[in-house]
């Protein structure tokens, strides 16, 4: 049985001030059935993880270099995410693949760094809306799975997040069926690849405008194991409405 897990993901957002939004949700569950998990800014996570100590709720990173250490300013490791108190971090969001240029084989090389160093590594696929018009949308989620994912994964350091990029911060989200054709496609992948057992036990996250309005539907899709959210994990109230969903 998959444990449930709603994932924010802060992106360039919060200064000190946010820390009481964390609190707050804490607050809100002092024992949770499902995980939760809050992936700050770098700057804020080692207070994150501070203001979460010995509640159900835990941080994570939103990227880390594949090298352990060395001369790549600005940058961080695995091992330093550890160090702050993370438990996972988000590897290969659009946003970074965009910004940053990232492909397939840097972020499996990220990956594997984060996994070796006892993270959880959220790896997030999805296709634009120009590929999805296209119908190559399976075909992109396909090729994104087998250049990133690791072989080391299992279902404990593994977590795929589908996230279109088209859904991202606009409002729009594919219907059920859309979400569910997908999820369902990453699932039989991940299935003939690492074999039934871990491929039924990775955790499969919906990302892209989810809100407490449209989680309960978007929960019950198939494969659909909870969500990375963004816009909507900034404050507690909301992030609320999201995990009560699951
Ligand atoms: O990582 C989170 C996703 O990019 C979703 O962001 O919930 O603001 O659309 P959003």
């Amino acid at each position: 049985m998959r444990r449930k897990l709603a994932a924010g993901n802060w992106k360039m957002n919060g200064t000190s001030a946010a820390l009481s939004e964390l609190d707050a949700l804490a607050r809100a569950f002092p024992s949770p059935s499902v995980d939760i998990l809050i992936c700050p800014p770098t700057t804020l996570l080692h207070r994150a993880a501070e203001t979460v100590r010995n509640t159900g709720i835990t941080v994570g990173g939103q990227d880390c270099h594949p090298a352990a250490s060395g001369a790549h300013t600005g940058d961080i490791s695995a091992d330093m995410l550890v160090d702050a108190g993370a438990n996972a971090v988000i590897l290969g969001h659009s946003e970074r693949r965009e910004d940053h240029g990232e492909q397939n084989e840097s972020v499996r090389a990220k990956a594997r760094a984060a996994m070796d160093a006892g993270l959880k590594a959220i790896i997030c696929v999805g296709e634009s809306l120009e590929q999805r018009e296209a119908a190559n949308t399976l075909d992109i989620i396909g090729g994104q799975l087998s250049g990133s994912i690791p072989d080391q994964s299992t279902g404990e350091n593994l977590i795929v997040a589908y996230e279109p990029i088209w859904a991202i911060g606009t409002g729009k989200v594919p219907t059920l069926d859309e979400i569910g054709e997908v999820h369902d496609f990453i699932r039989n992948r991940l299935e003939r690849r690492f074999g039934e057992g871990v491929g039924r036990s990775v955790r499969l996250l919906y990302g892209g405008s989810v809100k407490p309005s449209n989680a309960n539907e978007i929960f019950g899709v198939s494969n659909v194991d909870g969500a990375l959210v963004g816009g909507a994990s900034l404050k507690a109230q909301d992030f609320s409405g999201i995990i009560d969903a699951l």
